[in-house]
């Protein structure tokens, strides 16, 4: 079993997909990180070095590798639906959720972040809502084409589960 967690950053999807291999007893991968460990580089020096467009090069190359493995709930990066064929590959392989959630929340949450993100660096409040509101509607495109969306914050994991079971 493949669980493809998609969204926004910010949206909460390493929290859940960490959660949610727990209780299914799967491996959790969490893409970004897995980025990092292969170039030896953070998110923000592979933008810096290379650009965006190596970058979801690199994001591509990794998201092949783990479709080669099975039993796992892997998190993607925000943008990792939306390039190449990511998503169909996604979901050909297994079961894909979209933790939606709204630009207001999703700036508030992005706004006190820790996580350095290069496309949001630097942002006012304000210019972080308006890029997200404007960013999440181009990209809801993608994001709309999982299996199954999952609302808000909470409850998530206990909603995915009861779709994989009615599945
Ligand atoms: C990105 C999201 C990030 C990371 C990179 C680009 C995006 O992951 O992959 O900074 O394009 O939305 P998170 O969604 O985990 O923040």
């Amino acid at each position: 079993m493949r669980i493809f967690l998609i969204g926004y950053m910010g949206s909460g999807k390493s929290t859940v997909g960490k959660r949610l291999a727990q209780k299914m007893n799967l491996t959790f991968f969490d893409l970004d990180p897995l980025i990092e460990k292969r170039t030896g580089k953070t998110i923000p020096v592979i933008f810096l070095d290379y650009g965006e467009n190596a970058f979801r090069r690199i994001e591509k190359e990794t998201l092949s590798e783990i479709l080669q493995a099975d039993n796992y709930v892997l998190s993607t990066g925000g943008g990792t639906p939306c390039f190449f064929d990511n998503l169909e590959q996604m979901n050909l392989a297994g079961t894909s959720f979209y933790l939606k959630m709204d630009a207001g929340m999703l700036a508030h949450r992005l706004f006190y972040s820790k996580t350095e993100r290069p496309l949001l660096a630097g942002k006012s409040r304000e210019e972080l809502f308006d890029f997200i509101k404007q960013n999440l509607a181009e990209r809801e495109v993608f994001y709309s084409q999982a299996k199954h969306s999952i609302n808000g914050a909470e409850f998530q994991v206990k909603e995915i589960l009861r779709l994989l079971n009615n599945s």
